[in-house]
């Protein structure tokens, strides 16, 4: 389902009393947006370091989080996701209005159930698929851009309604539309993309540069060939404007036969065993939000550790070998 410009109204919500919690790539975008939707009651709740300043200069009234939500009918949550549930609990949840609305932009901390939310409180989700800059640009430009929307929670029965007027406000509902989704969803596909699809990507790098090194090339041939003269950049932009396949015409028939040839001779059963392990034992269940969250708390040691533990990676080495690293 998608959700239009014409679906919203905006006539009522652009007097309400909107707080931005947090002011960095999403939250500067969405409040400049918002207030060229014509919102004048806005306020930034910032903790005070080097984003408090923007805020400041873009002319938004900027005090401390919890003040900002104590006066908030609408509350957007836009700090990192690994720092929700920490800052949610000491400077937001003992300060809401009853009856507020909160709005995420990423599904994480509301589908592992990391924030306590209140019963009387509406949550939504209003989440670009885009970076904030480009849901700034393409808001001045008039250009659409993907966004996915949900209602979580509706104890006020006008969630939906609320969601749709705020995505259009920020611009996410031009063209195409909003796309109805959920924090699970969006949660659960992003993660994926994380934890199983570019690990197997990474991991499929770092054998065939050892295999291909094995034989005797060099280091700086098969880095070229593999990705630093762009090609796979290429192929992504090409895979997402023609499809995933029909982007392999624009390679050589050689290219095309090799490419086809290999894919159906290829045996994904290991991998995909290992993706629905991924999906359903770590994300699905809230394994993982939970082993991170307490990660986190732990001061992100298994972080640093797995840093230290790619800088020996045969490919690591090369790169630093050829002073690629600055
Ligand atoms: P960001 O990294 O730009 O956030 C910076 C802001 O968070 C600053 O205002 C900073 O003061 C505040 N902040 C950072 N750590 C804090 C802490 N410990 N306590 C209090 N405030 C803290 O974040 P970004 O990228 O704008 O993400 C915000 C939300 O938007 C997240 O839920 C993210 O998943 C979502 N999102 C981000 C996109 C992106 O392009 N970066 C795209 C779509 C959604």
């Amino acid at each position: 389902k998608f959700f239009y410009d014409s679906d919203a109204d905006l006539s009522a919500i652009r007097n309400k009393k909107v707080a931005f919690v947090g002011y960095g790539n999403q939250g500067c975008a969405q409040a400049l947006n918002l207030r060229d939707s014509g919102f004048d009651n806005i306020v930034v709740g910032n903790i005070d370091d080097e984003y408090k300043p923007r805020a400041i200069a873009d002319g938004f009234r900027t005090v401390s989080i919890s003040e900002a939500v104590s006066e908030a009918e609408v509350i957007f949550l836009l700090i990192p996701d690994e720092d929700q549930q920490q800052v949610w609990k000491d400077q937001i949840r003992d300060h809401l209005l009853p009856n507020a609305t909160l709005v995420v932009a990423s599904g994480y901390a509301v589908a592992f159930d990391l924030l306590e939310l209140p019963e009387t409180l509406d949550v939504v989700m209003v989440a670009p698929r885009m970076i904030g800059a480009g849901v700034r640009d393409r808001y001045v430009a008039k250009e659409p851009y993907p966004c996915f929307v949900s209602v979580e929670r509706n104890p006020s029965g006008k969630a939906l309604q609320t969601a749709i007027d705020l995505a259009c406000a920020i611009g996410a509902t031009r063209g195409r539309g909003a796309v109805e989704s959920s924090c699970l969803e969006e949660a659960g596909i992003d993660l994926f993309a994380e934890q199983a699809l570019w690990p197997a990507i990474n991991t499929c790098f770092l054998q065939a540069f050892q295999v291909l090194k094995g034989a005797g090339f060099s280091d700086e041939a098969i880095l070229f060939d593999m990705y630093l003269s762009k090609e796979p950049s290429e192929v992504f932009e090409r895979a997402s404007n023609v499809g995933f396949f029909k982007q392999l015409k624009f390679h050589s028939k050689t290219s095309q036969f090799g490419q086809l040839r290999g894919t159906k001779n290829s045996d994904g059963t290991a991998l995909k065993a290992q993706f629905e392990k991924v999906l359903h034992k770590d994300i699905l269940s809230g394994e993982f939000a939970k082993y991170w969250s307490n990660s986190l708390a732990g001061g992100a040691t298994e972080l640093e550790q797995l840093w230290k533990d790619v800088e020996q990676e045969p490919i690591q080495i090369a790169e630093n070998n050829l002073g690629l690293q600055k």
